[in-house]
């Protein structure tokens, strides 16, 4: 029945897991474990988060767990095979550097697969399976569930968790790409309430800094935003960064700052807002004024509106009492 086969599932998602970190400490490893060496990303790290390596081969995965009982169709639906023309299987994940996605609970429910290359797609991912829902895990967590930091930190992708976990941050944990959903917000709660979004400083990474704010607005959680600026390069061009970028360039101690110094939810937001316009403009002024009120009248805590209704006005200059009638107005269309 439904739990048994679960279980099953779950053995072979374990197995295979072991399958791919032992090929990493093999010779056939070598191109992956390079590929760590480049990133900078330390044996004993590796270890910590069950790495691995799939093979330039395709099938060395099905052969290995053929050998250990496991049948075709098991290896369909977890997602570590798939099927050809002909009905023949091959591997999913060849020649990549192997992320075993593990839940709060320890087990393997997933796996994500990088290229070695700038070859596409960047990143392969398990599909759903009867074990692994998208929405209900985070990349990270069975081990930032036990860090002694009392905040957890979101990021993006899974080479940044990992990246920070090495220079000390054991509270990061990833999405995997995706947008934060309610169901991890939940799992999240169990361990903490207190996050810092952290996605790459780029137009996606912006856009899902805005969507989990609006998850998590008025939530339980006090909720930060860490901005990494964008780098200079030498010939002057600003360039997008994320978390591992940052620390492989400037170090942890520059992370730390940066977590220090990092923003709540609503200063992020009316920064974003206020980015956009040109405020020597009275045109833009007024725009603005709109604009932001929308985002104040949307704060359920009074003090928080009152303080930052006054920074807006500011902003804006005009009266804190001008500002104030102005997110009242908002607050009605809101009804
Ligand atoms: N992702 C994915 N499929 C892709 C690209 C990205 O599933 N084709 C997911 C991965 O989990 C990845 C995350 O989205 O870690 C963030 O994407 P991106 O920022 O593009 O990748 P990085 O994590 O920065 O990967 P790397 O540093 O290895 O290039
Ligand atoms: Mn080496
Ligand atoms: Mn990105
Ligand atoms: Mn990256
Ligand atoms: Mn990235």
């Amino acid at each position: 029945e439904a739990g048994r086969r679960r279980q099953r599932l779950l053995d072979l998602n374990r197995d295979a897991a072991r399958f791919y970190y032992q090929m990493l400490q093999q010779p056939e490893g070598r191109a992956v474990q390079e590929y760590l060496d480049r990133r900078k990303i330390r044996r004993a790290t590796a270890v910590n988060f069950g790495l691995g390596a799939s093979l330039d081969a395709w099938d060395a995965l099905i052969l290995a767990m053929t050998k250990k009982g496991y049948t075709k169709s098991e290896l369909l639906e977890a997602g570590l095979a798939v099927q050809n023309r002909n009905g023949g299987l091959y591997d999913k994940f060849r020649n990549r550097l192997i992320f075993p996605v593990i839940d709060v609970r320890g087990d393997v429910v997933a796996f994500g697969g990088r290229v070695l290359d700038k070859s596409e797609p960047k990143y392969m991912n398990s599909q759903e399976t009867p074990v692994y829902s998208k929405r209900r895990v985070l990349y990270g967590l069975n081990l930032a569930k036990k860090s002694k930091r009392s905040n957890i930190i979101l990021c993006e992708g899974n080479i940044d968790v990992v990246t920070l976990h090495q220079a000390g941050f054991d509270n990061a944990v990833a999405s995997m790409g995706t947008a934060l959903t309610v169901e991890q917000t939940r799992l999240l709660s169990r361990f903490t309430k207190e996050l810092v979004l952290c996605y790459d400083n780029d137009n996606a990474g912006k856009i899902a800094t805005e969507r989990a704010l609006e998850i998590l607005n008025n939530s339980e959680f006090s909720v930060k935003v860490l901005q990494l600026p964008r780098r200079r390069t030498e010939d002057g061009e600003l360039v997008k960064q994320d978390a591992d970028d940052f620390i492989k360039l400037q170090g942890k101690d520059a992370f730390e700052a940066l977590l220090t110094g990092s923003e709540n939810g609503i200063e992020f937001r009316m920064a974003q807002v206020a980015g956009k316009y040109d405020l020597s403009s009275d045109e833009a002024r007024v725009a603005y004024c709109e604009e932001v009120s929308a985002l104040l009248a949307a704060l359920a805590n009074p003090v928080e509106r009152e303080i930052y209704t006054t920074r807006a006005a500011e902003t804006a200059k005009i009266t804190p009492e001008v500002m104030r009638l102005e997110v009242q107005r908002a607050f009605k269309r809101r009804l």
